[in-house]
């Protein structure tokens, strides 16, 4: 169950590891969301970061592959996790194999109109990091506040048309090598991101259960965080 979601801002890489997450315990790592945390506690890291992150251009790659090993040396990772964000570049995805063997990388596409919309219309609680959707699923019940923590929902600072649209062009600037290499190992599956949750959940999860990267066991008992 190690898994490494790919895919443009806005391809459904959050929901998809939120849904995993909650339905099979396996635990979720998002370079993008530690970075935004590192930034909001005013760290080292964030201050180091925060430049990149605010611009939407990449973090170098040895600040991202450090973190991601340290990461994935606690005890909770052991039995599989989802990588969200992490490959980017060639030279994170030939350091992750150093560190841990990854069994499928999972490529999402979508379009520039449709992530620009979609990022638009997100929200996220910024107490849970649960994620929303003014304009698709999963819409928040009560008006912008989180079904869960009843915190009121915030707007990304990188989720503007302009940020996100050099968001979009620097993730497709790495991102052929990185492809290329999950292909010549066989392990890329690629997804057409740009259809329904509804869609293409039931669909990616079948095929995810039939080729035995996820294993169809409760998770009673499993401490994920
Ligand atoms: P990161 O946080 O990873 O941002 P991103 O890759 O730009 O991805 P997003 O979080 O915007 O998109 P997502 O695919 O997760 O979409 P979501 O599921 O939320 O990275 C931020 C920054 O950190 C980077 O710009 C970079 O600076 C730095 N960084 C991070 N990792 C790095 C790395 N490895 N190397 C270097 N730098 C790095 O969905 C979006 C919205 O759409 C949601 O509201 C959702 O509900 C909705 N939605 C999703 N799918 C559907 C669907 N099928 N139908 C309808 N609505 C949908």
């Amino acid at each position: 169950m190690r898994i490494v979601l790919i895919g443009a801002p806005g391809a459904g890489k959050g929901v998809y590891a939120q849904y995993f997450r909650e339905k099979y315990c396996i635990p979720h790592i998002s370079t993008g969301d530690i970075f935004r945390e590192e930034i909001a506690k005013g760290t080292e890291l964030g201050l180091r970061v925060k430049q990149y992150v605010e611009r939407g251009l990449l973090v170098p790659d040895e600040i991202v592959i450090n973190i991601v090993k340290e990461k994935l040396k606690q005890p909770n990772m052991q039995r599989g996790f989802i990588l969200d964000g992490f490959p980017r570049t060639l030279v994170q995805a030939k350091a992750l194999d150093e560190i841990t063997r990854i069994d499928i990388a999972i490529h999402l596409l979508v379009s520039e109109e449709v992530a620009v919309k979609r990022l638009s219309g997100r929200r996220v609680c910024p107490k849970c990091g649960r994620v929303y959707n003014i304009y698709y699923e999963p819409k928040p019940r009560e008006d912008e506040k989180c079904d869960y923590d009843g915190v009121q929902l915030i707007q990304r600072q990188d989720d503007n048309p302009e940020v996100v649209k050099q968001r979009y062009r620097v993730f497709y600037e790495t991102l052929t090598p990185v492809l290329e290499y999950y292909t010549s190992t066989r392990r890329l599956l690629e997804v057409n991101a740009d259809k329904s949750l509804s869609e293409i959940l039931p669909l990616l999860e079948k095929i995810l259960v039939d080729i035995g990267v996820l294993k169809l066991n409760p998770c009673k008992d499993v401490k994920i965080d």
